[in-house]
């Protein structure tokens, strides 16, 4: 099929290699010129594992094209994926003016029947106003307007594509829907057909419940460190109920990145809305904030006092196998440590490009390596829990370090491993003093 792509960012860039990639002829649209430069260069703005690879092979095969024009976008395609940014706004609320943008501009370029697609993440009942929008500014145009949610995790967002747990399709029209059929025919994954509100609704009602259950695990572990149990046996033991499932139970310094805060801040300003508060969720985010707090504070409490000491942070990114530091737990806790004057040292693996570019950056030192980081410091902070933090000469970095302080955020370690190395080691959710055998 012909499908057009209007906003070739994280998720836009990622589908439209994907559906190339599967076959159909793909046209990506962006109003940013510059990056439609760089991506006619074969330069991939983001870093996503097999991205690159993806685009490029479907660029030379003639299935993925770039164009800035969204006319063009519009009268080549017969599914039309909207993909642009729905950012937060300061009250929490989802900034639509993007998306609201592009149906305007889309309404004048309609020639013949086509289907508009919302995969950018959006507030229910957006579609009925895209629909809307369109027809004011085109009356006689012929279209339908289909919801189908995008839930692509960063760092796995081509095999979240690829081999989806599920496809929503949120439709209200038969015609539509044989194209979207059409469009989904060769990923081998359950289909759901809705209507577009409950589409809409899925999206923000599944972040929203991984965000919970995120917290609901951090406020057990709060309890264990208070009775003296471990949090990753009492995980264990809830997840081996299949109601529940292991996935999305571990206790750590909160949830971060581009989607969690975002999703679960708008959900609740879309219930606000409609005038049925949903204060779970706030809870929920009551939570993720004070589990930093906790952190920050078992941090205090060991070294007394914050200034003047010297911090080791591993990890900046949100988490692991990204660069992405937006919204990150890391920046924040990093950030709180600088406020009550320690001085931090700092390394990722992956995101040292992207910190660099934090307003805070002027004030981290950036380090090579994690043993580099390690050097000379009074504590050590796992912030996120890259693999290779695991694998690290701990002897080497017990020797460097000033004192055998290990604060780890992320329950990368095993405790015993640890104080067998000479740490004094403290996990989220885990006894401080387990026994040695
Ligand atoms: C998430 C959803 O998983 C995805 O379906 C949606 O489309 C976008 O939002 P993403 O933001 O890429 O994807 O990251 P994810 O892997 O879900 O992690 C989000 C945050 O939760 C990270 O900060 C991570 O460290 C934290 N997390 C995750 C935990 O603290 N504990 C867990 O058990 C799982």
């Amino acid at each position: 099929m012909k499908l057009s792509i209007i906003g070739s960012g994280y998720v836009g860039l990622t589908t439209g290699a994907c559906f190339a990639e599967v076959g159909h002829e793909v046209l990506c649209v962006d109003n940013d010129e510059a990056k439609i430069a760089r991506l006619l260069k074969g330069e991939i703005p983001i870093y996503e594992p097999g991205l690159s690879e993806m685009v490029l092979r479907n660029v030379a095969a003639g299935r993925l094209r770039f164009t800035s024009d969204t006319h063009e976008g519009v009268r080549s395609g017969d599914v039309i994926f909207i993909a642009v940014p729905t950012p937060p706004q300061a009250d929490g609320s989802v900034d639509l003016s993007f998306i609201e943008k592009v149906a305007r501009e889309i309404a004048p370029a309609i020639d013949s029947y086509k289907v508009v697609v919302d995969k950018s993440t959006v507030p229910v009942k957006t579609g009925e106003k895209v629909a809307e929008t369109i027809r004011r500014y085109a009356p006689d145009a012929d279209f339908d307007v289909v919801s189908n949610p995008e839930f692509l995790r960063e760092g796995s967002a081509v095999a979240d594509l690829m081999q989806p747990d599920r496809i929503v399709i949120g439709v209200n029209s038969d015609r539509a829907l044989a194209r979207m059929q059409k469009v989904y025919e060769p990923f081998v994954a359950p289909v759901l057909v809705t209507d577009i509100n409950s589409a809409e609704l899925i999206k923000h009602a599944a972040n929203s419940f991984l965000a919970l259950k995120i917290s609901y695990i951090n406020a057990v572990s709060a309890i264990c460190e208070a009775s003296g149990a471990d949090v990753l046996k009492v995980a264990e033991g809830i997840g081996m109920d299949k109601r529940i499932g292991r996935s999305f139970l571990n206790a750590g310094i909160g949830y971060g990145g581009s989607c969690f805060p975002k999703d679960l801040a708008a959900f609740i300003a879309i219930a606000d809305d409609l005038g049925v508060p949903f204060d779970l969720l706030k809870e929920v985010q009551h939570i993720n904030t004070r589990q930093l707090d906790r952190f920050v504070k078992a941090i205090r409490d060991s070294l007394w006092v914050l200034q003047e000491k010297t911090i080791a942070v591993w990890g900046i990114a949100f988490k692991p196998h990204t660069d992405d530091v937006r919204c990150s737990v890391a920046v924040d806790l990093v950030e709180r440590l600088l406020a009550e004057g320690a001085r931090v040292r700092v390394h990722d693996p992956k995101a040292m490009d992207k910190a660099r570019q934090l307003p805070i950056a002027g004030r981290i030192e950036f380090c090579e390596s994690p043993e580099e980081a390690a050097t000379g410091a009074e504590a050590l902070v796992i912030a996120t829990e890259w693999p290779e933090y695991g694998q690290v000469d701990f002897a080497a970095v017990r020797a460097a370090m000033q004192a055998p302080l290990v604060f780890d955020g992320r329950n990368l370690l095993d405790p015993l491993t640890m104080k067998r190395f000479g740490f004094n080691y403290r996990g989220i959710g885990r006894a401080p003093a387990l026994p040695l055998s």
